[in-house]
């Protein structure tokens, strides 16, 4: 029987260089010998990425916001994750429900209990086996997306309030499960995070 995959998963305010080491982890994950499928919330599925289109762009109620995010998880664990993770591949996703609770909870003020209903509902007590909190002060993270070339989406559009209160929902969260939760400072280098990235794994 081939064992289950790990289900690994990157969290962040918007601007903390997520994606820069998103690629560089499925790439070490994979030289390391592990069938990776890499993907990302909301999204993730076709009917996903058309949820997430309207989510990064629609203005919307803060509870059909957070409803919405946790159809399109529906979908990405039944159609994605949980077959992946049967087949002995790993998964690596950029956000999962940890985004929901600082994003829906910490920044737009939804309560924890009907995020955790939704949880509950949508999950079970499925987690990641291990998430990587790419932690930064807003600033920084906003100097770094006033420089994207790109338009902004949403949610990078919120002032930098919504922003501390989104680090602050993931900081707490961080606390509150430190097994599963690592806090990495996305302030330093990118060598310096690769190397802390490598420690992580060698131990895992
Ligand atoms: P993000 O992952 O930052 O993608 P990119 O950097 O490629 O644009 O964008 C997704 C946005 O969705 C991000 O701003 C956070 C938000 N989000 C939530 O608010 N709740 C959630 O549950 C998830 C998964 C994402």
């Amino acid at each position: 029987m081939t064992a289950r995959g790990k289900f690994i998963t990157l969290e962040g305010i918007d601007g903390a260089g997520k994606s820069t080491h998103l690629a560089w982890l499925v790439e070490f994950l994979r030289r390391r010998g592990y069938r990776v499928v890499q993907t990302r919330e909301p999204g993730g599925t076709p009917l996903g990425e058309k949820l997430r289109g309207l989510l990064l762009a629609e203005p919307m109620h803060l509870e059909t916001e957070a409803l919405l995010m946790f159809a399109a998880r529906r979908e990405h664990l039944g159609e994605l994750i949980w077959p992946a993770l049967e087949r002995g591949d790993w998964v690596v996703c950029d956000r999962f429900t940890d985004a929901s609770f600082a994003y829906q909870g910490g920044g737009r003020g939804l309560s924890a209990e009907k995020l955790a209903q939704l949880e509950i509902w949508v999950q079970g007590g499925f987690q990641p086996d291990l998430t990587l909190l790419f932690d930064l002060p807003v600033e920084i993270a906003m100097q770094r997306m006033a420089k994207a070339s790109r338009q902004l989406d949403r949610f990078e559009q919120e002032k930098a309030d919504f922003h501390e209160r989104v680090r602050a929902a993931y900081l707490a969260r961080a606390r509150r499960m430190p097994e599963r939760v690592k806090v990495i400072d996305a302030s330093q280098s990118c060598a310096l995070i690769q190397k802390q990235l490598e420690d992580i794994f060698l131990r895992y």
